[in-house]
């Protein structure tokens, strides 16, 4: 047999040795094998970014749009570019395996992670992620499909039993998978929680469909941590157990496979699987890696640009965007998050950008020498950040930053080093090592009220000055590792700063094991009493042509390892839309977040501009799109209500254990659909630059059961400038023999048009769009008879409606 085949290099391990590979050698590799040639595989999160295998912000990343923002482009050549980018960024930092796209759903808008999942959708996240996919394998690097399945939500995410039909599963939230499957994906990375009763990472889901009948013939990886028993998830179709070296298998699945309770041809499979993914990323000797350029040129600053603004959704506009500089001789710019964007979503998934271009900046930048600009900074709850370059210095240097110490038990210095950030997991321990010690001088830049934090568990103390402002021990009290080890509870104390004389903070935690390896020191200057500076605001606001107001999330309310209580926008946000359009009509309101939020004043801005975490291009990004060199192009993935109250499902929160899928495929536009209620922006929907008519639809009367089909609709832009408009089609069959949503999502296409030119948007219908999944007969049936049609700008705003008849009836699968 050629040694080249996986069966081949199979051949020469022994049974120990197979085993060795099924578990990661350290927390972000897999082991090697000289033997045979094979060198240890690179993973690394993901997915807005490749971080590395260093949590170290010295070591930064391209920062590219959080996958809402993604979801929100409909643009799948778009999307698999910025595949590229992640591709590039992997070659560049040593990973081969890129923990990237995140393929669960927006079910509920509570949902922890909801920036990192592209829709509510399954179909237009299918095409979405499949898109990824192509553009981060093209160039090499292996993209993983996580999670699979039903990770949904974040509350008790480690155990959370997920209720949910075999119907539900295979028409919602595995069809992401299929496409990921159907793409290529070689890596399929198994969840925390349970479905019905059964862990992900021993379900026999992983059997059936994704191995059996998808044919993926690729790894089955575990979430972090995931893997906790040896025999069943042996039996079950997992292959990789991470991190490691610790893991249940090991020692215990040879014995049990000697013993014959794990048959070896499953261990064989699994490092067949493994040997497999070796060749593609070219881990195994006579294999090479194909080489992509290196990013981080000026064309990936130009990528991250179009993409951010791309995925501006514009909500509504009263004429009043995009603002044009020749109109304006003073502009007011208002908000916490001007200066202060969020780029990106908290956990798993973050990376240390080289630098985020603020909005403030970038708005100056567009309007220098020819337009004021004033900004007016409001207060937002939750600003404590964690101190940087930018307001310390290292004690024993005085480079920018902080000083990182590890002692032994008598306080004696066993390792120091410069860092450029208060967050730190704490480096490779020497012997002895019993506290980690972070210090910096802080340079106050104001007088008053200082709240000052230290974040991660065990025993922690913090001094200002040489006074004490915390010690206590503070117990760990989640297993989730996106908090343990990245974003800890914080712990503040306050105390007043009555001079702008730097301050020396020294910080310390013991390391005790089981507490974790993140240490976090936090400072938030006096705030400004949010009445003084939602009037300053408005003063700001009346003397400007126009006020950009910018809104959104804080850093605790959208991340991993939590769900969201609640929609609504902290601090005096809201009423500082509201004072301020009442006294600038020309008030654009840009909000900064990954999922929804409430926006009860959304009736009175005079423009409302959606711009997600957008990346480190975000300012670019959006000054392009508020003064109109760029149209924003998005549409929203996503179904945002007016209130938490109205979202007809919310619930992430199990019950004694479980968390019944009780709405099964109602969720999204279906849901509200379905409920007979109006959210305040559905599914689809976004404005653009221009306007468009929908002029004439062809459509076929009749369709072949498992064959495509397609509409093709004549557009004119009717507006005054060039624009791209998104065309969408969804389907009804109230006739049905099995329950259906009121209306389903089948298809887009997007065209761009000059301005007064007509344009034909092809809409392709693929078979998967009608078929339902049939529990009796176990096979995907497409019912014979007629299905209404709808085309339109949003699965509320129907342009055109129509019927389709499916001439017989087909079973598949
Ligand atoms: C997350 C994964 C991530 C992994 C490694 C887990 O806690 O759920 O999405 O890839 O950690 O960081």
């Amino acid at each position: 047999m050629d040694d080249r085949t996986p069966d081949g290099y199979l051949g020469k391990l022994t049974l120990e040795q197979k085993v060795r590979l099924l578990t990661g050698a350290t927390t972000w590799r897999t082991a090697g094998e000289a033997g045979i040639g094979l060198r240890e595989i690179v993973l690394s999160d993901g997915p807005a970014g490749v971080r590395g295998e260093a949590w170290d912000e010295r070591r930064t990343s391209v920062l590219l749009p959080s996958a809402s923002a993604l979801g929100a482009l409909w643009d799948e050549a778009l999307v698999e570019e910025l595949g590229g980018l992640l591709a590039a960024e992997a070659v560049r930092k040593g990973v081969d395996v890129v923990l990237a796209p995140t393929l669960n759903l927006h079910r509920s808008p509570l949902g922890g992670r909801h920036f990192e999942c592209f829709s509510e959708d399954p179909e237009l996240t299918g095409r979405t992620g499949a898109a990824l996919i192509r553009g981060i394998q093209a160039r090499g690097a292996a993209a993983t499909a996580k999670h699979y399945v039903a990770n949904d939500s974040e509350t008790d995410r480690l155990t959370v039993d997920v209720r949910v039909s075999e119907r539900v599963l295979r028409e919602v939230y595995l069809a992401p998978f299929e496409q990921a499957v159907e793409a290529g994906v070689w890596l399929v990375m198994a969840g925390y929680n349970s479905v019905n009763g059964t862990t992900m990472t021993a379900h026999p889901l992983l059997a059936e469909p994704l191995a059996g009948e998808w044919g993926f013939d690729g790894v089955v990886v575990s979430d972090w941590g995931a893997l906790r028993s040896t025999e069943e998830p042996a039996r079950a179709a997992l292959d990789l157990a991470m991190p490691g070296p610790q893991s249940p298998w090991g020692a215990l699945l040879v014995q049990a496979v000697r013993d014959g309770r794990v048959p070896e041809a499953a261990v064989d499979d699994k490092a067949r699987r493994l040997l497999r993914l070796a060749g593609r990323v070219g881990a195994l000797t006579p294999y090479r890696r194909r080489l992509v350029p290196v990013g981080r040129s000026q064309g990936t600053r130009t990528l991250l640009r179009r993409a951010a603004a791309a995925g501006c959704v514009l909500l509504g506009n009263r004429g009043v965007l995009p603002l044009d500089p020749a109109e304006l001789s003073t502009v007011a710019v208002i908000g916490a998050h001007a200066t202060s964007p969020r780029a990106q979503g908290g956990g798993s998934a973050g990376v240390f950008p080289s630098g985020v271009v603020t909005p403030l900046a970038a708005v100056r930048a567009r309007l220098r020498g020819r337009v004021r600009v004033v900004h007016v900074p409001v207060p937002l709850p939750d600003a404590a950040a964690p101190l940087d370059t930018d307001r310390c210095d290292d004690p024993r240097s005085g480079a920018p930053g902080v000083l990182l110490r590890v002692l032994d038990a008598q306080g004696r210095e066993l390792h120091a080093e410069h860092r450029l950030s208060a967050r730190q997991l704490e480096p490779e321990l020497p012997p002895g090592a019993h506290t980690v010690e972070i210090s910096a001088l802080l340079r106050p830049r104001q007088r008053g009220t200082w709240t000052f934090g230290v974040g991660g568990f065990g025993r922690m103390s913090l001094t200002v000055d040489g006074r004490t402002l915390l010690d206590g021990v503070f117990p760990r009290e989640t297993d989730d590792p996106a908090v343990v080890h990245v974003n800890p509870p914080v712990r503040e104390a306050s105390t007043e700063l009555s001079s702008k004389r730097p301050v020396h903070v020294v910080a310390r935690r013991e390391l005790v094991e089981d507490s974790g390896r993140a240490t976090v020191v936090t400072a938030a200057p006096p705030q400004p009493g949010a009445r003084d500076a939602v009037a300053a605001a408005v003063r700001a606001a009346r003397e400007a042509d126009a006020a950009i107001v910018f809104v959104g999330t804080t850093e605790h309310d959208e991340t991993e390892g939590h769900d969201r209580r609640e929609l609504s926008l902290a601090g005096c946000q809201d009423d500082l839309v509201r004072a301020v359009a009442a006294v600038n009509p020309r008030t654009v309101v840009v909000v900064n977040s990954g999922g929804p939020v409430e926006m009860p004043w959304r009736e009175e801005a005079g423009a409302l501009l959606l711009a997600w975490f957008p990346g480190q291009e975000a300012g670019a990004g959006l000054a392009d799109v508020l003064f109109g060199l760029r149209e924003p192009g998005g549409r929203l993935p996503t179904t945002w209500g007016a209130r938490l109250a109205d979202a007809p499902v919310t619930r992430t929160r199990p019950v004694e254990g479980g968390l019944d899928y009780a709405e099964g495929l109602h969720i999204g536009h279906r849901a509200w659909l379905r409920a007979g209620r109006a959210p305040a922006y559905w599914f689809g929907h976004g404005l653009g630059y221009t306007t468009w008519e929908y002029e004439e639809v062809e459509a076929p009367a009749k369709a072949t059961a498992g064959e495509a089909f397609t509409l093709r609709v004549r557009l004119r832009n009717t507006g005054a400038r060039a624009g791209r408009e998104v065309v969408q089609v969804y389907a009804a069959r109230p006739e049905s023999a099995v329950e259906r949503p009121v209306r389903w999502f089948v298809g887009y296409a997007a065209v761009r048009a000059e301005a007064g030119r007509t344009v034909t948007a092809e809409v392709e219908v693929v078979p998967r769009a009608l078929r339902h999944w049939s529990q009796e007969e176990r096979a995907w049936v497409t019912e014979p008879g007629p299905y209404r049609l709808m085309v339109g700008r949003s699965a509320g705003d129907p342009r055109w409606e129509g019927e389709v008849t499916v001439e017989r009836r087909e079973v598949t699968g």
